[in-house]
């Protein structure tokens, strides 16, 4: 049989290098679109069919990598959210022009699939209410701003186009990185694993009332090929969450305990002063159930994430 051509750009970022990976053991040729430099890890590098450089600003560098003729291309480069906050030519250069001269220039080469990962952030500050891939988007900062205008080139390419451009909302994903340079460590499930373990200390930079729904990197990996594996040009844009809501405070809780098990030591957690009372929280879900009536199944619940990382965390530099 012969292989699906798979390009991912952001190829050795936080999310990339893990779904470059999936895809590979999944039986996909995969290329990988880094940015700069090529991951060390030797490994991970022997299963990708390349490993490219390059930049997705570049338009020539683009119309020679489309002559590839790649089957699906899945889109990850993005500014996070505190970079977006630059000037706009330089945050839309990189996280708007690119989705368009990549949909124009590749959509002539012959390609079928494209998946933009986009953000729940595009809904805006959530209260209480169920979240629908087609509640009204009210982004509140330039990162979701920019992932709005993304969609909106993809809407018009999935129409415009023989180009099935699929849409994946992410709400916030977590786990140990492949990659030493994965800037990852701030995202809150890492970072209150990493803090256990290296100040055997909880601190929390807020009450504990902000509410998250986390989804595992290795449930992110099988959502994205669900997606890819449906071809359906009238549901084209998915929620990707686990569809469970949690306060910081409960994470953290959890971190605890989950340290207490494995190291018999009890953490105390420090919470940051705050006017308003958590128990009056109002609980937002991020609704998955359009992804899950395709086949997705999120596998891993948030005490299997947790012991993983502190599995890495006792693996690598992070000494106790
Ligand atoms: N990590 C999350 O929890 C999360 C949540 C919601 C949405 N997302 C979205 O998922 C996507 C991937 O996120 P991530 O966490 O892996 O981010 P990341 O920053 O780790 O990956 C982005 C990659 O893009 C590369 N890149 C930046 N500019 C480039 C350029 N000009 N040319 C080529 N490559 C360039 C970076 O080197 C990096 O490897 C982004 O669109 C992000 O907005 C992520």
């Amino acid at each position: 049989m012969v292989k699906k051509k798979i390009l991912i750009t952001g190829g050795s970022g936080y999310i990339g290098g893990r779904l470059c990976l999936h895809f590979a053991n999944e039986g996909y040729s995969v290329t990988s679109l880094c940015h700069s430099k090529i991951p060390s890890n030797q490994d991970w590098v022997s299963k990708m069919e390349k490993v490219v450089i390059g930049d997705v600003r570049d338009e020539l560098f683009l119309i020679e990598l489309a002559k590839d003729n790649y089957d699906i291309v899945i889109h990850l480069v993005s500014l996070d959210h505190h970079q977006s906050n630059l000037s706009p030519t330089f945050v839309s250069s990189v996280n708007i022009t690119p989705v368009w001269s990549i949909l124009e220039i590749f959509s002539k080469q012959g390609l079928s699939k494209f998946i933009y990962f986009s953000t729940a952030q595009i809904y805006g500050t959530l209260q209480d209410e169920h979240v629908l891939e087609n509640q009204t988007l009210k982004p509140q900062n330039p990162y979701g701003l920019t992932h709005q205008i993304g969609e909106v080139l993809c809407d018009y390419y999935n129409r415009k186009s023989s180009v099935d451009c699929s849409i994946i909302r992410l709400s916030n994903s977590y786990g140990a990185p492949l990659f030493e340079e994965n800037n990852c460590w701030w995202l809150v499930i890492n970072d209150l694993c990493q803090m256990a373990y290296k100040k055997k200390e909880i601190v929390l930079q807020s009450d504990g009332s902000p509410l998250r729904d986390f989804i595992h990197g290795w449930d992110v990996c099988s959502g994205v090929q669900t997606v890819v594996e449906t071809s359906n040009k009238q549901h084209f844009v998915y929620n990707l969450s686990s569809g469970k809501t949690l306060s910081i405070l409960d994470i953290a809780e959890k971190v605890k305990k989950i340290y207490l098990d494995r190291y018999n030591v009890e953490l105390v957690i420090t919470k940051a002063k705050s006017n308003h009372n958590i128990t009056e929280k109002r609980v937002y879900k991020i609704d998955n159930s359009l992804i899950c009536q395709i086949g997705f199944e999120p596998k891993w619940s948030l005490e299997m994430g947790i012991n993983d990382l502190f599995d890495f965390l006792e693996k690598t530099m992070f000494k106790k």
